[in-house]
């Protein structure tokens, strides 16, 4: 029997036009071709797909909600890779509020996991703006940020144990739900943020919190990103360190929201050069409208908020996240531009932001930049547009050109270029001339551990 009427077992997509969402990602910048696209519809159909594509040496891609933004689930152009869409194993299998824990499959949705979370008067922390698309095991897969990230960690922070299907089939179930476990190595970690490149993660056991009964969200204008950031350093400490958010926002950023949901109306009266978005949240009898409160007025007072308001329902909270989201979409609005993730101490953000914007004037003046990004965590979306009247053509040299004195001064202050979107194929060259002899060793070590022949998401984080 030929390997494609073994694969025909799990339900594969085969109309051209369902199969194209498979084949693209989010901003439509890559586009690939497939030799099966797959849904098995549990942990065993995995293994048994993996084990089948072992055999004959066929690379194997894992697919979540395929909003990741390095082209990571995006198939190469060369139509050999099976991809394995984790979308039918989408199960929750325990919740466990009293050990503030659960345990889902790969393939659910993260703003599902929200909801069941809640449905228990518990929290899962991860929030950020594709929350809507992608799964819980592309969020592993890339050790997912998001806006939460100042209060509770990355998703390596979120993970209590995991169940992968490894490059040669096996399963390796570490689901336990420990809080505590140091046993040796912490294997789990290793597959958090591997991308896809050492096995495919097919449920997860989650830490859960308290679900906030209060969350106050304030929408400020600052004179520039050092007034940000000082201002950042006096929420946490005003607000109890009850900060669970803290946004920048360029005065740019603002109009592509609008670009994007024309029916955005200004939150404040005063235009300035940057707004903070930020958003304090906790349960029990704390009075936090009244610290918010009092900090706003402190702040005001003392000249580092010139203009600010805070929402006085949710309704009107989600409208001021709706700037934030909304940026996004008007970016991709605007066609091909550079999305950048970098990150650099917080307390060298303003510096860092002042000495690229200067450089990027000097190398490309006709660059639009768009800096905007969570400021707790020092991660910052230094992304460009190019002119409306470039052509086509010349867009993608002149990204890179923007991208190399973005990454010029980046350099300058220690800071990294994936801060939470991972590596996948777009960043690959710059990831490899970044590794030092001894990092490039020990990673190669990793992989060759666990997948020797190659075949799990060949050309991401390694060249093929
Ligand atoms: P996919 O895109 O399907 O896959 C991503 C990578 O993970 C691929 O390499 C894929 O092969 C691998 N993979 C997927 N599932 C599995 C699995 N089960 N096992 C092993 N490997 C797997 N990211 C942030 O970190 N912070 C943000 O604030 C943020 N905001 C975003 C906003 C928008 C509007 C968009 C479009 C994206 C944003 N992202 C953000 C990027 C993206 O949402 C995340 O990277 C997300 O974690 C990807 O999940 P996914 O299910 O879509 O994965
Ligand atoms: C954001 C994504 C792009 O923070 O990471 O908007
Ligand atoms: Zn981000």
């Amino acid at each position: 029997m030929s390997l494609e009427s073994h694969l025909a077992a799990f339900d594969p997509v085969t109309d051209p036009d369902q199969a194209e969402r498979y084949l693209t990602d989010w901003p439509r910048d890559a586009h690939g071709r497939a030799r099966a696209i797959l849904r098995p519809r549990n942990v065993e159909e995995v293994a048994a797909i993996v084990r089948l594509c072992a055999a004959e040496g066929i690379p194997v891609v894992p697919q979540g909600g395929h909003t990741g933004l390095v082209e990571g689930a995006v198939p190469s152009g060369e139509g050999r890779e099976v991809i394995v869409s984790l979308e039918r194993l989408n199960r929750i299998r325990d919740v466990d509020a009293i050990n503030f824990s659960m345990t889902v499959e790969a393939g659910c949705i993260l703003a599902n996991l929200h909801a069941v979370a809640a449905g228990h008067d518990r929290l899962f922390p991860l929030s950020l703006g594709a929350q809507g698309s992608c799964q819980i095991g592309g969020n592993i897969a890339t050790n997912a940020g998001g806006i939460n990230v100042l209060r509770y960690g990355m998703t390596r922070n979120l993970v209590l144990g995991v169940e992968v299907v490894l490059p040669d089939g096996r399963i390796w179930n570490g689901l336990r739900k420990l809080h505590k476990n140091n046993t040796g190595y912490d294997l789990k970690q290793l597959f958090i943020g591997s991308e896809g490149t050492l096995g495919i993660v097919t449920a997860v056991s989650l830490r859960l919190f308290p679900k906030p009964t209060q969350v106050e969200t304030a929408f400020l204008a600052v004179e520039s990103p050092a007034a940000a950031v000082e201002l950042y350093g006096l929420a946490r400490r005003d607000l109890s360190d009850l900060l669970s958010a803290f946004e920048i926002i360029p005065r740019f950023g603002l109009e592509l929201a609008q670009e994007a949901t024309p029916d955005l109306r200004d939150p404040l009266t005063t235009s300035a050069s940057h707004y903070v978005l930020m958003e304090a949240s906790a349960s029990g009898l704390v009075d936090l409208a009244t610290l918010m409160q009092l900090f706003l007025e402190g702040a005001m007072e003392a000249g580092h908020v010139l203009d600010g308001t805070i929402a006085a329902n949710t309704a009107q909270a989600r409208l001021l996240w709706r700037f934030r989201e909304d940026l996004v979409e008007g970016q991709a609005k605007r066609g091909r531009h550079l999305r950048t993730d970098v990150s650099v101490p917080i307390s060298s953000i303003a510096d860092f932001l002042a000495r690229t914007d200067a450089a990027l004037a000097a190398a490309e003046p006709n660059a639009i930049p768009v800096a905007y990004g969570h400021v707790g965590d020092g991660n910052i979306h230094y992304n460009v547009l190019p002119p409306p009247d470039m052509a086509e053509a010349d867009k993608p040299a002149f990204l890179k050109r923007c991208e190399k004195a973005i990454y010029a001064c980046l350099a300058e202050f220690g800071g990294s270029i994936s801060a939470e979107h991972g590596i996948g194929r777009a960043k690959l060259s710059s990831y490899l001339k970044g590794l030092s002899p001894v990092e490039k060793a020990l990673t190669e070590g990793v992989k060759r551990q666990f997948d020797p022949e190659g075949i799990m998401s060949p050309g991401r984080l390694f060249e093929a």
